[in-house]
């Protein structure tokens, strides 16, 4: 099987997870960036796993045209999965049912939240004060979750396999 991750990232968290996932699903795997590639060829892959952030309770906007945009395309794959990446625990599946088309997370085999980071040296003077008013924190915000990743893939791949080996 040849599976895809499509995700889009702005300061590089759901990058990252993007590519421990393909370390994790290994070489039939390909990494590919939505805020680079505009029009991306999903005909090679049966597996197809996309990633996005949370912003102001926004869907990367990338994401949410590529999933409104290829939903019939996606529906016909035989494996799919879903990950966000934000900081609140309790918004994110709300957020998911609002920004993801129903039928294309009803067809996902996966779906995961990895939680997210705010590193404020990454950011303008201008935004490290917005967004120390909006988190109501001086502190940078790490709170990543590697174990929602590990489960993540491991739905995925247990999908994958009874795919192959039915
Ligand atoms: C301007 C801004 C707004 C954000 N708004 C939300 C939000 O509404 N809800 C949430 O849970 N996380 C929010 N976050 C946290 C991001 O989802 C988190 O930083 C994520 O890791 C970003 O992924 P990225 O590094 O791939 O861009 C926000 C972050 C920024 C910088």
């Amino acid at each position: 099987m040849r599976h895809v991750i499509m995700y889009a990232t702005r300061k590089g968290y759901t990058g990252e997870c993007a590519e421990r996932l393909q370390q994790r699903i290994g070489e039939s795997a390909d990494l590919l960036d939505l805020g680079r590639t505009k029009r991306p060829d999903l005909s090679p892959y049966d597996g197809v796993i996309i990633g996005g952030s949370i912003r102001a309770s926004q869907l990367d906007r990338r994401v949410k045209t590529f999933l409104h945009g290829q939903q019939e395309q996606l529906l016909k794959k035989p494996l799919l999965g879903l990950f966000l990446c934000s900081l609140d625990e309790q918004q994110w599946q709300n957020l998911l049912d609002q920004h993801v088309p129903k039928p294309v997370i009803d067809h996902s085999s996966a779906v995961g939240w990895f939680g997210g980071k705010i590193d404020l040296s990454q950011f303008s003077p201008v935004m490290r004060f917005f967004l120390k008013k909006a988190t109501k924190s001086s502190e940078s915000m790490f709170r990543e979750h590697p174990e929602h990743l590990e489960t993540f893939a491991d739905a995925y791949l247990e999908a994958a396999d009874r795919l192959v080996t039915p």
